[in-house]
């Protein structure tokens, strides 16, 4: 992705982490805003690299490439651009050549989303600050960064701080807010900063409901008021769990988060199911697991069948065998993809 960069006008390549969330952000208002905040931790493998260049002066055009292919997502990314040119006026007077890949394979349960958008936030940002004069060393360009993930995806929102990071008003933080997430810098127990996760995949077919189909159901759901007030409450206390290193508080809000999700799903009219009996198997195995052996694990969950097993660094050798021995079985051709807690979004320099 290199390539003879220095003949563009203006150059910018970033590679970002998928993210997975602890507390979920489900159902969304207006432009991409939560209705309720979501915490979540970036991955260190599961990540994006995107280069934009701007080629040369003329009105808004995009040539747009996913692994080294032309790619269906041109459509979305020149709506993105035609968005973001409202915010940024010189988007509309360039011609972009995009370029994009991913580190983890297609439908390897990872979210794609919220890398991609977060990759493609960050070089924007980069290169409006050439044009304003900012610096994106700066915390208030990883700021503006997330808040133009965001609107590309809203999970994205938390793809472009290390570690992990909350999205949404809280009554937590003054920093929080609807329109960006911030990352959880100081504080954290050590014991969480060596999460692992091992994305146990159940069934890679592609998803019967689309994540902003899924969003909406969320809009006249008999629940919205309770679920709202639910992931507030989640939120607040684990938060205190990843400060005060209360590992079984972090399980018990992880999971709860997970299936609240799911069943408010499963409770929406129109109905939704997307887990599967292989999921459920999981689940059941992994607190069996728990209770068995005294090792902390944990389950949880995105929109979608596969099961996210989460565990702590020390326990490495017997969580790979447990997956190797007991849950493989219940994934599809017996994929999983070995990940964990990662430092960030890094700006790959030109070569
Ligand atoms: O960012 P979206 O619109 O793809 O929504 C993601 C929603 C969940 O993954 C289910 C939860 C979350 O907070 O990431």
């Amino acid at each position: 992705m290199s390539g003879l960069i220095h003949r563009y006008l203006h150059h910018s390549q970033w590679r970002c982490p998928s993210n997975i969330a602890l507390v979920k952000y489900w159902g969304k208002r207006d432009e991409q805003l939560p209705l309720n905040p979501s915490l979540s931790f970036v991955l260190r493998d599961s990540y994006t690299e995107t280069s934009v260049s701007l080629v040369r002066e003329s009105s808004r055009k995009v040539e747009f490439s996913f692994e080294g292919r032309e790619s269906p997502f041109a459509a979305r990314i020149e709506k993105y651009l035609a968005r973001l040119a409202q915010e940024a006026g010189w988007i509309n007077k360039y011609h972009f050549r995009i370029s994009s890949r991913n580190s983890f394979p297609h439908s390897a349960g990872i979210a794609s989303s919220a890398s991609s958008f977060g990759a493609l936030a960050l070089c924007l940002a980069e290169i409006d600050c050439t044009f304003r004069d900012c610096d994106p060393t700066d915390p208030s360009f990883f700021r503006r960064a997330s808040e133009w993930a965001r609107l590309g995806s809203g999970s994205a929102s938390r793809s472009v701080f290390p570690g992990f990071s909350i999205w949404g008003r809280t009554q937590l933080f003054e920093a929080g807010s609807d329109e960006h997430a911030f990352p959880l810098e100081q504080g954290i127990h050590p014991e969480f900063l060596t999460l692992c996760d091992a994305v146990l995949l159940v069934d890679s077919s592609p998803k019967p409901v689309s994540s902003s189909a899924g969003h909406e159901l969320m809009n006249h759901h008999l629940f919205q008021r309770s679920r709202i007030a639910q992931a507030h409450e989640n939120l607040n206390e684990l938060y205190l769990a990843l400060i005060s290193g209360d590992v079984e508080k972090f399980i018990e809000i992880t999971e709860n988060e997970a299936l609240s999700l799911h069943a408010m799903m499963m409770t929406s009219r129109p109905s939704v199911v997307l887990i599967k009996p292989d999921s459920l198997e999981l689940i059941a195995r992994i607190r069996d697991f728990r209770q068995r052996t005294g090792i902390p694990v944990c389950f949880t969950i995105d929109a979608g069948p596969n099961i996210h097993l989460l565990s702590f660094e020390k326990n490495r050798a017997e969580v790979r065998e447990f997956i190797e021995t007991e849950l493989l079985q219940f994934c599809e051709n017996r994929r999983w993809l070995d990940d964990r807690i990662g430092r960030g979004p890094e700006k790959i320099s030109q070569t």
